[in-house]
């Protein structure tokens, strides 16, 4: 069954939306979203629920709301071991096999997003495809980020990095690109390059680049707007 594109756009499910970077992304693609989030996010600028994820998933499967989204999209915060893990000095439960497990079982095309593991560790994504700031003209931050998804997704060459990066906590100078990690300067900046001015520290310290994920979006749309589900579209709010 190939559906159509109705009055209202296409919907999509953001998993640990925080405060919206890929949530934006996916909007400027042309999906209307949805955020999940554990914490209240009252910077989020989308329609958001408050829930764990994995719980509203499974009561979204059970009730076949789910069938109201084309595409779910799901950002897990960094596993253990990992370099942010490390940073942060938090745990976090494993929770990328877990929601792996209920995207499968919605039947809907999925992406799921992390972090690159760091030196050997092995990557909890199967089959990643890499993004990476230099991709995208106009960003000047690397933000490696990983995706995984049950669609064959493209990405373009991995470029040289060029550009020198700021040392932590330093004001970036002409010149270099930066890090939004830890305690880092030039929020409003930051804000400005990444497209994000809603966000404060903590959002911006914790969200991909809304460009990656309307890049993903966009090269979805076709296949998943015309996915064989019973997805409802929904008319504009
Ligand atoms: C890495 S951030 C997501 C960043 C987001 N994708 C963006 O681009 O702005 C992970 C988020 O997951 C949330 N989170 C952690 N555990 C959760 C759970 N069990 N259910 C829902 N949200 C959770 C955290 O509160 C945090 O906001």
């Amino acid at each position: 069954m190939t559906r159509h594109i109705g009055p209202g756009r296409p919907r999509a499910l953001d998993l640990y939306c925080c405060q919206g970077g890929a949530s934006a992304g996916l909007a400027a693609a042309g999906y209307d979203v949805t955020g999940v989030d554990k914490d209240p996010q009252p910077r989020y600028p989308f329609r958001f629920v408050q829930a764990d994820a994995l719980a509203y998933l499974r009561q979204l499967i059970t009730t076949g709301e789910i069938h109201e989204y084309v595409l779910v999209t799901a950002s897990p915060p960094c596993q253990r071991r990992t370099k942010c893990q490390k940073i942060r000095g938090r745990e976090h439960p494993a929770l990328i096999a877990p929601t792996r497990a209920l995207l499968q079982a919605t039947g809907l095309p999925y992406v799921i997003e992390n972090v690159p593991p760091e030196g050997e560790d092995d990557d909890p994504l199967i089959n990643p495809v890499e993004l990476c700031g230099a991709m995208f003209p106009g960003l000047h931050t690397y933000r490696h980020r990983h995706f995984e998804s049950n669609l064959p997704l493209a990405v373009p060459v991995h470029p040289v990095h060029e550009k020198p990066t700021v040392k932590m906590g330093r004001p970036v100078e002409p010149g270099q690109w930066y890090h939004a990690v830890g305690n880092f300067s030039g929020v409003g900046y930051i804000r400005d390059d990444l497209g994000v001015p809603w966000m404060n520290r903590d959002g911006l310290r914790e969200c991909i680049p809304p460009v990656f994920a309307e890049y993903i979006g966009r090269q979805l749309w076709d296949r998943v707007t015309r996915y064989s589900g019973r997805a409802a579209l929904r008319t504009a709010a």
